[in-house]
């Protein structure tokens, strides 16, 4: 084994906050409708793809947040793909709960109709994937929420498929603050 050299010189890290170990991650507003059929928008950093056959998307969410129940409940949810344009709003509906504010008033995100679900995707969000709950796990404090993809709908921002290079998704770092491809940082 060669030896450990300057640069990689290893410290502890904190275990308390492995997540931000793993970051930045792409932030994302996942929209759904509560147990009374109202809109709502829940900021995600803890989501991934799972399958390609059947398509399928799975996002993590802590049962104490109000867009848990409706999500289980209406067995539907949608993923919005966000620019730096709208960080502000992304932040908010981190923030924020759905008990106690419209997210879609309070931040003048606008609804749209998707293609095959009821929940409305987010106007300003480039790309959306559009899922039905097929299966739900809690792991310690959170719930994996597995859909199945059955529409994507997007901007046209994508070359064969591939994210052209003047998109500039949201990165969350941790504790509040950001980043992007084109390194515009910002701390709430
Ligand atoms: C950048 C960021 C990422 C977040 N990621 C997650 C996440 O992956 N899972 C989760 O349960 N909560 C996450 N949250 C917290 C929820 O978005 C937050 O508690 C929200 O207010 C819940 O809204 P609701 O009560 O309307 O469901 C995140 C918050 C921020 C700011």
């Amino acid at each position: 084994m060669s030896p450990v050299s300057e640069k990689n010189k290893k410290i502890n890290g904190n275990l308390n906050k492995f997540y931000n170990y793993s970051f930045p991650k792409m932030t994302v507003l996942v929209t759904l409708l509560d147990k009374a059929g109202k809109p709502n928008i829940i900021t995600l950093a803890w989501h991934s793809a799972v399958s390609i056959k059947p398509p399928m998307y799975g996002i993590s969410i802590d049962p104490r947040r109000y867009s848990h129940d409706g999500i289980i409940k209406t067995s539907e949810f949608v993923v919005n793909f966000c620019q730096m344009d709208i960080l502000d709003q992304v932040h908010y509906c981190g923030r924020h709960s759905g008990r106690k504010f419209d997210k879609f008033v309070e931040t003048g995100l606008t609804p749209a109709t998707a293609q095959k679900v009821k929940v409305p995707l987010i106007a300003e969000a480039y790309s959306h994937l559009e899922c039905k709950l097929v299966d739900q796990q809690l792991y310690g404090d959170h719930t994996w929420l597995v859909g199945e993809i059955v529409a994507v709908t997007c901007d046209e921002v994508f070359d064969e498929d591939v994210l052209r290079d003047n998109v500039d998704p949201v990165l969350y770092l941790g504790n509040n603050e950001y980043t992007s491809f084109n390194k515009v940082r910002k701390k709430f």
